[in-house]
């Protein structure tokens, strides 16, 4: 169906729709992407994955509805369905991305960040307010095993960090009044599904910080003392300019941050170095390490001064037409106020920070009146803020699977695309990359077919690049030697009988940084048939992993291995 042209008078702004349901949710709120939202927010937290009895106890909704959801959101490919288990999938984080996108900031100071933690060798991060919790937006990590390393989408309670005291610094008298009721409600931080819960004096042995033991000033409620020694410390990062995380999150960690200031002088978000004591103590970074930082936030404020705002990117594809055509396939099955609730989010990205009902409705080919049903939801779920009647999209939209998303590997997602290739073609598959200076390749994944003849690899193993299919594909974009037409298939040289096939995988900049490749035994397949059959599924299944491997790597470094 496309999208119903009727106009219709509409009341505006939002704060003008009619009654309430109960527990505060607008009666123009979608219930169905309300529980797609719900079923989203609990895969992130259960790290990315739960089988569908878990979601059903999770969300409290009937199992005939959380499959229904889960058709519907791996129709969309943002979760995958594989027996009783539901994955989170990489093209999900196109909703992070059009955030990070829209917000500018990863983009244009990520580079800095990087270069910093080069320079120091230590971990750096960029974080953003969300509301009383500071959510990463970047993240440069040295990989260390001592501490817990956080992920791009992970919230913090402001509290408990280096930079909440710097966002803390600008809030109101309500942001207060929040963060208290909060602190009621959640004394442990067990909402906070990043951080280790608190113990209040359990472990009073480490540290100068109040939050791991009780002071007996503080009385019987240690929380109050926590609650104090955060006022104080606002009241310091806004006298200094910096603040410092003494080991507020786990023992041994310790971070220094500073704002980093937009055009209209309010913090943009705040930069930070991360540390363990067996490197520095909190003072020591503030001694070696905050004029450092601070000439590289100089620097990161330069960039965000002088860069104009970017010409609007490209708009999503007509969404509502591919909505109603997944509606006449699936049937009952498909949501479609879901699936259309969700590709408002979409409607956002680079040089599309800000957008009125209009503009939403325009991108996404939705009708206004849907269009904007889904804003209400948005904004009562607090992933969409008004203003001007125009809309953004807030840092909350991370809690929509990035964070586990992040951390996926190049491996990792090419695995189900393989297995669906290995369905298809009979054939055992495998994906591949150059080591040791192109000399030799690795296998990083690999789908068996159950035939008893099967070419037997194990992922690890290594083989002479140029004697395999896939060390040539690679080779050939190296620049040497060798030249292929978008594939290479060799016959029977590494072993007699064996014949295989392989494209490459390219990544956002058009380098090979894979091999996909098929193994069969030569009385299978003629060296003909290999190229007529088995190529074109070898290439379809190839554009497949590339799509979502430029989908994560658009903000975050996917390894290859
Ligand atoms: C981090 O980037 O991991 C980080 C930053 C500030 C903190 C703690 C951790 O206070």
């Amino acid at each position: 169906m496309p999208a119903n042209p009727t106009p219709e008078p509409e009341p505006e702004p939002l704060e003008g729709s009619a009654g309430q349901r109960s527990g505060g949710t607008p009666a123009e709120a979608v219930t169905p992407l309300i529980r797609g939202i719900t079923v989203l927010r609990e895969l992130t937290d259960a790290n990315g994955t739960l089988s569908l009895s878990a979601l059903e106890r999770a969300t409290g909704l009937a199992r005939s509805t959380v499959d229904r959801i889960t058709a519907t959101l791996a129709r969309m490919g943002y979760v995958r369905v594989d027996g009783r288990d539901v994955f989170l999938a990489p093209r999900l984080m196109e909703l992070g991305n059009a955030y990070l996108a829209a917000l500018r900031l990863p983009s244009l100071l990520s580079p800095y960040a990087d270069a910093l933690a080069d320079e120091l060798d230590e971990s750096v991060s960029l974080a953003v307010a969300d509301q009383d919790g500071i959510r990463f937006i970047h993240q440069a990590t040295r990989r260390r095993a001592m501490s817990l390393s956080f992920r791009i989408g992970d919230l913090l309670p402001a509290e408990r960090t280096a930079p909440g005291p710097l966002f803390a610094t600008e809030w109101t008298p309500a942001d207060w009044q929040r963060w208290r009721e909060r602190r009621a409600a959640d004394p442990r931080d067990l909402s906070f599904t990043a951080v280790p819960p608190r113990t209040h004096g359990l472990d009073a042995t480490h540290g100068t910080n109040p939050t791991h033991g009780s002071n007996p000033a503080h009385g019987s409620n240690p929380a109050h003392g926590e609650d104090f020694d955060f006022v104080r410390r606002t009241e310091e990062a806004s006298a200094h300019g910096w603040a410092l995380d003494d080991q507020l999150i786990e023992p041994g960690l310790v971070a220094i941050s500073v704002p980093v200031r937009g055009e209209d002088r309010k913090v943009a978000c705040v930069a930070s170095v991360v540390s363990h004591t067996s490197r520095h103590t909190a003072h020591g970074l503030r001694e070696a390490l905050l004029p450092r930082l601070r000439s590289a936030v100089a620097r990161m404020e330069e960039e965000l001064h002088r860069t104009p705002p970017p010409e609007p990117g490209p708009r999503p594809a007509d969404l509502a037409l591919w909505t109603g055509a997944s509606k006449l396939q699936l049937g009952r099955d498909f949501i479609e106020s879901l699936a259309r609730g969700l590709t408002v989010l979409t409607a956002f990205g680079e040089g599309r920070p800000r957008l009125t009902l209009t503009e939403v409705a325009q991108a996404t080919g939705l009708a206004r009146a849907t269009a904007r049903r889904a804003l209400i939801t948005y904004e009562h779920l607090g992933l969409m803020t008004t203003a001007d009647r125009t809309f953004a999209l807030t840092p909350r939209v991370l809690s929509l699977g990035f964070p586990p998303l992040s951390r996926t590997t190049l491996p990792e997602i090419a695995q189900p695309h393989l297995a669906a290739l290995t369905s298809r073609i009979h054939e055992s598959t495998a994906l591949a990359v150059l080591v040791e200076a192109g000399e030799e390749i690795q296998y990083t994944a690999r789908v068996a077919t159950g035939r008893v003849m099967s070419v037997n690899i194990a992922v690890g193993t290594r083989l002479p690049a140029q004697a395999t299919a896939s060390g040539r594909v690679l080779l050939a974009d190296a620049g040497t030697t060798v030249h292929t037409q978008g594939y290479a298939l060799v016959d029977e040289e590494l072993e007699e009988g064996l014949r295989s096939l392989a494209v490459p995988i390219r990544d956002r900049e058009g380098r090979v940084v894979a091999a996909l490749s098929t193994a069969t035994h030569a009385s299978r397949h003629s060296p003909h048939e290999c190229v007529t059959a088995l190529l074109p599924e070898l290439t379809t299944t190839a554009t497949h992993i590339e799509s979502d491997l430029h989908t994560a790597s658009r903000f975050t470094r996917v390894p290859l291995t």
